[in-house]
């Protein structure tokens, strides 16, 4: 039986039309929400990122700002657009887009960020926050994918979760997130020894390593659900997730395509934080009149 496809694309959709309405409200109310987003150099993959979220963008009502920056950006040159925009009031959200070239330090960068809006909830205050339970802001993928595990109608309370993965950006939130929900979740890694014995006692599957079909069909239990977070680009051009698709199709309950899964599911969970950002800067001004 071929497992339940869990479309990201059709989400998404879904998702930017329900922000498109809360952007609406905001602008009634003479906010309009700005997300800045920053690229520096010409990385191919990231551009086509930043194109797409600029995209997704102006469909949910949410403005963008552009800041292109060439590879020989300093760290004091990028720091100092990063006050910049932590000073300017149409700016709610700053993103600054993932991998940096090799001479910045994307950590030092990131520290940088008004915690208030670090939309991409990388900033350790936002992450602490987190991990005791008290999110501002969700790191995008893992908010994705957490939508997409509700929407299959996967169960999570008391579930085996496995995540393959343990970056800041997807593993470390997504396991969080999971324990939140209440299941039950073993975080590995490319140290982790029997991987293959982890992942066959596992309902759910979250796979973030950035390898093409690392995780085979035969270790997944038959009924998983399988969240596939990679995006790898084979030698032919085309794209293929972390996951041996066309043949766990055939063997797990439900799992996500690639593309069409969890990527435009990432740019929707970024808008969303935006938009809370952006009512969360009229609370604050509501205060300050109060
Ligand atoms: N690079 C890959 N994914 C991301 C993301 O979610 N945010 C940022 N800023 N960079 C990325």
């Amino acid at each position: 039986m071929s497992a339940q496809l869990i479309d990201g694309k059709a989400s998404a959709k879904n998702w930017l039309a329900e922000l498109a309405v809360e952007a609406s409200v905001l602008r009634e109310q003479g906010i309009v929400p700005g997300l800045a987003v920053v690229l520096v150099g010409d990385d191919p993959a990231s551009r086509i990122y930043v194109r797409n979220k600029g995209r997704a963008a102006a469909k949910a009502g949410v403005e963008t700002f552009d800041h292109q920056l060439g590879n020989q950006t300093t760290q004091t040159e990028l720091i100092a657009l990063v006050e910049q925009l932590n000073a300017d009031p149409a700016v709610h959200g700053i993103l600054v887009q993932l991998p940096l070239p090799q001479h910045l330090d994307a950590d030092v960068i990131l520290d940088r960020i008004d915690p208030q809006k670090d939309v991409d909830g990388f900033h350790p205050d936002n992450i602490g926050r987190l991990a005791q339970g008290r999110p501002r802001y969700i790191a995008a993928t893992p908010r994705g994918c957490m939508r997409l595990l509700k929407e299959s109608g996967t169960n999570l309370s008391g579930a085996r979760a496995v995540v393959v993965g343990r970056s800041n950006i997807v593993g470390k939130p997504m396991a969080m997130l999971l324990t939140a929900a209440n299941a039950t979740v073993t975080l590995c890694h490319s140290r982790t020894i029997d991987i293959d014995q982890e992942i066959a006692r596992a309902d759910i599957v979250i796979a973030a390593v950035g390898r093409p079909c690392f995780v085979q069909a035969q270790w997944l239990k038959p009924g998983a659900t399988v969240i596939d977070v990679g995006i790898n680009r084979t030698d032919d051009g085309t794209l293929c997730g972390d996951v041996d698709f066309e043949r766990a199709l055939e063997r797990v309950g439900a799992i996500t395509p690639v593309p069409g899964g969890v990527g435009p599911m990432t740019i929707a969970a970024l808008l969303a934080n935006t938009l809370t950002a952006a009512s969360n800067s009229t609370l604050a001004f509501d205060s300050a009149l109060a």
